[in-house]
This record gives C-alpha cells, sequence and structure tokens, in this order.
C-alpha cells in the first residue's frame, strides 16, 4: 500500500511539472563567488568549453576591457572549478546544452546563447538592460536558483515581446 501510495504521488509530481526550463547548478565555491562575482554574477561554468576557461583565466588584466587581475595563488582553484564544469567536461544537463564546435570566444556568442535571445538585440541597450552580459537583469534568479526563467516585465510591452525564440 505504501509503495503505491509513494507511486501515486512521484506520477503526480511528473505529470504536473511543466516543461522543464534550463537550469544551471548554483555556484558554490567561495573563491569562485567572491573573485569573479564582483562586477558581474558569476557566469555559469556550463556556458564555454575548457579551453576558452583556460583563456580567460590566464589573460585577467585584459579582461573585456577591464583588469580583472587577481591573486595569482588563488588562480589553479578558480580554474579547476570552470574547467570541471565546462561545457565540453561536465555531463550535467545545461553543459551538454551548451557543448558546441563553432568557434566563439565568450558567452553571448554561443551559439546557444544566440539562439535562444533572437531579437532582444532591441534591448541589450535599454537602460535596465546596459548589456546581454546582464543576465541577472532579465533572469532574475539566475545566480540563487540557477533557473533561466525571465521576467522582463521591466520593459516595454513592445520591447518585451521581440526578445526571445
Ligand atoms: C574588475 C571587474 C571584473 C572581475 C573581477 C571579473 N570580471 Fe568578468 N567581465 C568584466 C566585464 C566588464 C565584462 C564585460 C561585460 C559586458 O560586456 O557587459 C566581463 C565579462 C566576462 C565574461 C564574458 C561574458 C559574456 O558576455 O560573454 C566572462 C566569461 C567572465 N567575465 C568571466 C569572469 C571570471 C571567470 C572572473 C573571475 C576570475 C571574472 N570574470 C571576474 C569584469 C570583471
Ligand atoms: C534582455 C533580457 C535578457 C538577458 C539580459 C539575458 N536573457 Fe536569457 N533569455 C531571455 C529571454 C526572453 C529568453 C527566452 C525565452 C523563450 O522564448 O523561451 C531567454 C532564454 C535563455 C535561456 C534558455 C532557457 C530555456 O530553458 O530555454 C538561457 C539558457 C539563457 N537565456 C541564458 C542567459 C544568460 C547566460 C544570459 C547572460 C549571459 C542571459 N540569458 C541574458 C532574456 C534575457
Amino acid at each position: 500500500m505504501r509503495t503505491l501510495a509513494i507511486a501515486a504521488v512521484l506520477i503526480a509530481v511528473a505529470v504536473s511539472t511543466p516543461a522543464r526550463a534550463e537550469t544551471f547548478p548554483v555556484i558554490k565555491n567561495q573563491t569562485v563567488l567572491s573573485e569573479c562575482g564582483d562586477c558581474h554574477m558569476a557566469f555559469p561554468p556550463q556556458t564555454l568549453p575548457k579551453a576558452l576557461w583556460t583563456k580567460i583565466m590566464s589573460n585577467l588584466s585584459d579582461h573585456f576591457g577591464e583588469d580583472a587581475s587577481i591573486d595569482p595563488a588563488i588562480i589553479p582553484e578558480i580554474l579547476a572549478y570552470h574547467v570541471q564544469n565546462a561545457s565540453d567536461v561536465s555531463n550535467v544537463r545545461a553543459a551538454v546544452k551548451w557543448r558546441s564546435n563553432a568557434k566563439f570566444t565568450r558567452i553571448i556568442d554561443a551559439p546557444r546563447f544566440k539562439k535562444k535571445h533572437k531579437g532582444c538585440d532591441v534591448v541589450w541597450s535599454h537602460e535596465k538592460v546596459k548589456s546581454p552580459s546582464n543576465c541577472l537583469a532579465c533572469h532574475q534568479t539566475m545566480d540563487t536558483t540557477g533557473s533561466t526563467k525571465e521576467n522582463m516585465s521591466f520593459l516595454p510591452a513592445n520591447l518585451r515581446r521581440q526578445c526571445g525564440d
């Protein structure tokens, strides 16, 4: 009886759960959070391949127009975290989705980013977004829950409608 009841609950949960939006594993590594979450949200490592993380971590003094240099002693820990969770290393669902053979150098140029943000060009420069890299403007809980659910109610309806696949 008990097993049946549990099975019934499991089936009910499976049926009522809507198509899963993509979710990134939440970053818990404190070094990564403090060193890479200062100027922007610490980006999910599943979005880039290990070669790009290695390149980014070896060139922090010339980092997307900023000097993001950090104590060299902590670079190996941060690099290891990103490599272990890279799109071509990790097998979590998000990493597999971001895996690609295309040539690109940053998240916002990755094929998956471009596919999911068609038409968003009209909002990147909006004063409440400022940059496509500002994931949290639209995905407000990406850093706390990993969810990519978006809420763009802060944008005028005509702009909002154009952004998204
Ligand atoms: C001193 C500030 C600063 C720090 C610290 C910093 N970054 Fe950045 N990062 C930036 C800026 C500025 C950009 C460009 C954002 C934009 O174009 O809107 C950027 C962009 C990025 C991008 C590209 C995202 C995209 O738009 O495709 C990645 C990846 C990245 N940072 C990773 C890291 C990692 C990993 C660390 C920790 C080692 C880190 N950052 C620390 C300032 C910083
Ligand atoms: C201007 C708002 C905005 C910004 C900024 C933004 N996104 Fe999005 N994102 C959206 C919208 C809208 C969708 C699409 C939804 C749809 O039509 O399914 C989306 C979809 C996604 C999806 C797909 C979710 C799914 O389950 O299909 C991922 C992953 C994603 N965004 C990641 C990011 C990342 C990473 C960043 C920052 C580097 C970012 N987004 C920046 C608005 C934004």
